[in-house]
């Protein structure tokens, strides 16, 4: 009887042997930080890099074109628009000739009549980010610095379909010196039995699955491009051969631990600046067959039902703090802000925490990307300018994920790789649950960030 048993391993991916026979308690003491390479010097105090204001570009600001109630409509549209399409990802799609790829086809037709602005399909394909891109659904969105003032004149921008339902949006710079960053989502959608697609707004919230997790992300980013990509124009040729190890300046993601006010005046933007790694642990058990009517004492069905409570009574992990962890760095920043939140805060970080993957690959550990140096000042800076709000402090700092996302498949374009939805926590709920929605109010602080970031990014010569 085959039995998968599949769980996250928050700090230990590869400390767990895949096979489990004679389970006993972690011996936690053998840990050391750091378990996996930190690319910051050492001696964080949490000194905040200032604040980075757009402005000086001469473009109109967010709250211009991305504020009122036709904008907000607007946005809901495209939202719904995405969400209406159940776009399921399965455990056992084959990688061709699969039926259910189909609806990824729907989201294609969508996104070219929602974005007529980035649409534009070129021929070829992307050689390098095809191999990136095996099997993985994205959008993947790469943007040269220094290019919007440049792009309203003419559209430099090219739209490849990479493994039949990857989309790379490229949007080429004039300083083609520079390293592109990178924005991207996911256009799939985890299964459910009965799943909720509706799409219906209730005037503050749109519902469905996909409308947080990463509907909201795709549809934001892409406003920001419609937006700044007005006027067609002709298609400059992607630089395909620009990609490659350590190219990208900067690389998006969802996920993280979005936005957390404390104690009414310090909002905490906690961007993933690592992820765990995560094994699935299979068992096999041979027990005695026979007729059902006439079971055994013990069947296989207990045995394996006694493994698993094994397991889950065995395999757990003390909270363990590393001096100079992301976890630890952002408990300084509290500590420093005479936060007394900090505890319920550890707790939520999930070191005991479990999450149940579907994937049988092996992942490792992250490397830790850099919250110091020119470019994580940029996305700091960015970030407190967006959120900036009166008598407060927006102070951003670098937190771990539980989860894993899409970013583990191109670490190595980049070093300084960040995951993190611009969403303060509460305001959208039940991601992979039956009833999932966002808050409109922060789909639209989201497409705010993202205008900011691009235009920032664009300004900056890192
Ligand atoms: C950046 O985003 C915020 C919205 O959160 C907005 O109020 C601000 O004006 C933006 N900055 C610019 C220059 O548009
Ligand atoms: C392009 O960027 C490089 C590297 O920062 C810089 O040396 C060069 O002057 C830039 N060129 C233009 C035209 O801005
Ligand atoms: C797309 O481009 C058209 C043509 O230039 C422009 O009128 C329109 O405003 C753009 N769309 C958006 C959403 O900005
Ligand atoms: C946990 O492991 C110990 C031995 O290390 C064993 O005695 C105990 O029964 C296990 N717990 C469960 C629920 O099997
Ligand atoms: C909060 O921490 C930041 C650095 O993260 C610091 O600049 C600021 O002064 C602190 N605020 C208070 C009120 O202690």
């Amino acid at each position: 009887m085959p039995w998968l048993w599949s769980t996250a391993l928050f700090w230990l991916s590869l400390a767990v042997p895949a096979a489990t026979a004679g389970v006993s308690k972690l011996d936690s003491n053998r840990l050391q930080w750091p378990l996996f390479t930190t690319l910051d010097p050492p001696g964080f105090s949490c000194d905040l890099p200032p604040a980075l204001d757009p402005a000086p570009d001469g473009l109109p600001a967010a709250t211009e074109i991305f504020s009122g109630d036709e904008a907000i409509l607007r946005q809901v549209a495209r939202l719904q628009a995405l969400v209406r399409i159940p776009s399921f990802s399965y455990d056992d799609t084959e990688p061709e000739n699969d039926p259910r790829w189909q609806v990824f086809n729907q989201i294609h037709d969508a996104l070219q009549v929602l974005y007529p602005n980035v649409s534009l399909e070129s021929p070829g394909g992307l050689v390098v980010l095809l191999l990136l891109l095996l099997l993985q659904l994205l959008l993947l969105l790469s943007i040269s610095p220094r290019t919007q003032l440049s792009i309203a004149r003419h559209t430099r921008m090219t739209r490849n379909t990479v493994n039949s339902f990857g989309l790379v949006y490229a949007v080429q710079g004039t300083n083609a010196s520079l390293r592109p960053f990178m924005l991207t989502g996911h256009q799939d959608v985890v299964l459910v039995p009965d799943p909720p697609f509706s799409g219906h707004c209730d005037g503050h919230r749109v519902w469905g699955r996909g409308a947080s997790d990463d509907k909201n992300i795709v549809t934001a980013i892409l406003s920001v491009l419609e937006h700044l990509l007005r006027g067609a124009g002709t298609i400059s040729k992607y630089l395909q051969d620009k990609y490659g190890p350590q190219s990208m300046a900067m690389i998006l993601d969802e996920a993280g631990l979005g936005l957390q006010l404390l104690q009414g005046n310090t909002l905490y933007a906690l961007p993933s600046v690592m992820e765990k790694g995560h094994v699935n642990i299979y068992i096999d058990l041979t027990a005695r067959g026979g007729h059902s009517s006439a079971p055994a004492q013990h069947t296989g069905i207990g045995i394996m039902a006694e493994l698993v409570a094994a397991i889950e009574t065995n395999v757990t992990y003390e909270p363990q703090l590393f001096s100079g962890s992301p976890i630890h760095k952002h408990l300084i920043c509290q500590a420093r802000n005479g936060s007394e939140e900090s505890d319920s805060n550890i707790d939520g970080h999930g070191f005991t925490e479990r999450m149940i993957v579907t994937s049988d690959q092996e992942t490792e550990v992250s490397h830790v990307s850099p919250t110091s140096g020119r470019v994580w000042d940029l996305f700091s800076g960015t970030i407190q300018h967006t959120f900036a709000f009166e008598n407060g402090l927006v102070v951003p700092v670098g937190e771990s994920m539980t989860g894993n996302t899409d970013t583990r498949h191109y670490l190595n374009l980049a070093t300084n790789v960040y995951r993190w939805a611009p969403t303060r926590q509460g305001w959208s709920q039940n991601i992979h649950a039956a009833d999932e929605a966002i808050e409109m109010r922060a789909h639209m602080e989201g497409v705010c960030f993202y205008y900011n970031l691009t235009r920032n990014l664009d300004a900056s010569d890192v």
